[in-house]
């Protein structure tokens, strides 16, 4: 053997032994990186599966603050709030999202007596499960989604998330101008330390299927988010929209679906200086859950595989029905 038949540099040196790996390893993902996604259902006592999500169930109020319990004992800091309202309360105008005692607000009244300050309460700003055509916002005489009427019902429907103890609220509806309008209403309402989540780049997504399901919306819509929510081709606009919620007083942005978009996730957090979080969306979960079924391979090993690659890209945090079997992995 000669001097020069040795590598001069051998990287497999360091992954050689477990220790070895643990000790070089670049990210980490821990408990409080995660936070849950739950559909809340009407009645007291009740559990429905979810036939698009299998594992993932709707649950009626006193459930959820049962799984709000467990995410706290997890180490989950923070739970994400979308109910399926009953189909006679859902209407053109979507008046039941500004109602005090609805689904939602009944839903955080009770998390919060059942675990005070131990958790985060987020809950999704956007008209869709409200509403009796599915779509996120008002329509005019035409079916397009109005920008500035709608913003009006969203600003109005997040203060009356606030009212019930909300502690981020999160614009999902992809309008102009409504995180703008949302702060201003919160400071105006002596809401100031109510945080925005904005769903800052929010794409039109076919991965959303599960989850409208899931809420009861699915079967209610007709045509498609397109005029509001972005064309996957586009990645600077991303950014822009990224600036803009900034601009009007986002306090961390969200990046959906998640893993198809790790590079806005990327350019985001290279470009600002903001808390950048990711949604792992129904359609993500339920194709890893579908994989499992076929016998691709091991649950465990997809979903850390996947999570660590948000943490990788650069979020801060990554919303995800995996959440509780991901937590309890990490605990060991
Ligand atoms: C509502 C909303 C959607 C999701 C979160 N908030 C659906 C949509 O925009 O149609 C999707 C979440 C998921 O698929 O898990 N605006």
């Amino acid at each position: 053997m000669t001097q020069a038949s040795f590598p001069a540099t051998r990287l497999r040196r360091t992954r050689a032994h477990g220790w070895s790996r643990t000790m070089h390893r670049e990210t980490v993902l821990t408990p409080a990186d995660l936070i849950w996604p739950l559909f809340v259902t009407s009645g007291t006592g009740v559990e429905e599966p979810i036939a698009s999500l299998p594992g993932v169930s709707r649950w009626s109020v006193d459930g959820i603050a049962k799984r709000a319990r467990e995410a706290v004992n997890l180490g989950i800091p923070c739970i994400a709030l979308f109910p399926n309202t009953p189909a006679n309360l859902r209407s053109e105008d979507a008046n039941e999202a500004l109602h005090s005692d609805n689904l939602m607000c009944r839903a955080v009244r009770t998390v919060r007596d059942a675990c005070g300050d131990d958790i985060g309460i987020l809950t999704d700003v956007a008209l869709d499960p409200y509403t009796s055509h599915g779509q996120d916002g008002l329509l005019d005489a035409r079916g397009y989604v109005t920008n500035d009427d709608t913003v009006a019902v969203l600003v109005d429907q997040a203060i009356n998330q606030a009212e019930a103890g909300a502690d981020i609220i999160a614009p999902s509806d992809m309008m102009d101008g409504r995180v703008r309008a949302i702060r201003m209403a919160l400071e105006m309402n002596d809401h100031p330390n109510v945080q925005i989540m904005a769903y800052a780049a929010k794409y039109a997504s076919a991965f959303y299927g599960p989850f409208r399901v899931a809420v009861g919306s699915g079967g209610l819509l007709k045509g498609d988010k397109k005029s509001y929510q972005m064309d996957p081709a586009n990645a600077d606009e991303a950014l822009r929209e990224i600036a803009m919620d900034i601009a009007e007083g986002a306090d961390s942005v969200m990046v959906k679906p998640g893993l198809a978009y790790l590079d806005i996730i990327y350019r985001a957090r290279q470009r600002f200086e903001v808390p950048v979080f990711a949604y792992q969306v129904s359609g993500e979960y339920a194709l890893i859950e579908a994989g499992v079924a076929a016998g691709i391979g091991d649950r465990d090993a997809l979903v850390m595989e996947k999570l660590i690659a948000f943490k990788r890209a650069g979020c801060s945090g990554i919303l995800t029905y995996f959440a509780p079997l991901a937590a309890r992995l990490l605990r060991g």
